[in-house]
C-alpha cells in the first residue's frame, strides 16, 4: 500500500545562487559527502545537486512533515544503483519518521525518481508499505553503494 507520496520541482539556478552566495556552508548543511563527491565527479555538478535537493524536498512531503519536526537535509541522502536508478536511504528522525508511518507488520520501500529539464530540476518520491519479508534486500532503506557516475 502506498503510505506517502511528494513532488518537488527545483530551480537549477536558484541552487546555482545558493551555491555561489553560501558554498561551503550550504553543501555541508544539505548534503552528505557521498552525494557532495558523486557530483564533484561529474560535469553537471549544480544539475546534480539540484536533483538531489528535489528529492529531499519531495522525501519530506512524502513523510508527511515537510521540513520541519527536526528532519535535516542529510537525512535523506541519494545514491544510484549499478544502472543508475537511484534510491533514497533515510536516517535519524527521518527514518524515525519513516518508521512511525509504516503499519505494524510491513516494511517501508522509498521509491524515488529524478529528470531535469534547465532551469528546471524534479523529483517524485513514493512511500510504500510491504507486507514484511517481501521486500528485497536492497530496497530496505539498507545502504546502496555509490555507483553512479
Ligand atoms: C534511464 C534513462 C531513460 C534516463 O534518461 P535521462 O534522459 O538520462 O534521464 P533524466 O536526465 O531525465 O534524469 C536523470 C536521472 O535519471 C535517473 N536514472 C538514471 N538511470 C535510471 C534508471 N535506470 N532507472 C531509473 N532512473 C534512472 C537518475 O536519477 C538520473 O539523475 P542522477 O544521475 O543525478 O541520479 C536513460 O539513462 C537510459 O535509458 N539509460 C539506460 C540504462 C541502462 O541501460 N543501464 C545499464 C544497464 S544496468
Amino acid at each position: 500500500m502506498i503510505v506517502g507520496i511528494g513532488t518537488d520541482l527545483a530551480s537549477i539556478d536558484r541552487i546555482a545562487a545558493t551555491l555561489h552566495r553560501f558554498g561551503d556552508r550550504f553543501r555541508q548543511r544539505v548534503f552528505t559527502e557521498t552525494e557532495l563527491s558523486q557530483a564533484d565527479r561529474r560535469q553537471d555538478v549544480v544539475g546534480t545537486l539540484a536533483r538531489r535537493w528535489a528529492a529531499k524536498e519531495a522525501c519530506a512531503k512524502a513523510l508527511g512533515t515537510g521540513l520541519r519536526m527536526g528532519i535535516a537535509w542529510r537525512e535523506m541522502a541519494v545514491s544510484n544503483l549499478p544502472g543508475g536508478q537511484p534510491t533514497l536511504h533515510l536516517t535519524g528522525w527521518a527514518a524515525h519518521r519513516l518508521n512511525a508511518l509504516t503499519p505494524p507488520g510491513h516494511d517501508a520501500v522509498v521509491h524515488v525518481s529524478l529528470t531535469d529539464d534547465p532551469p528546471w530540476a524534479q523529483a517524485f518520491v513514493v512511500i510504500e508499505a510491504r507486507p514484511r519479508g517481501t521486500v528485497e534486500k536492497a530496497q530496505n532503506g539498507a545502504p546502496t553503494p555509490e555507483w553512479g557516475p
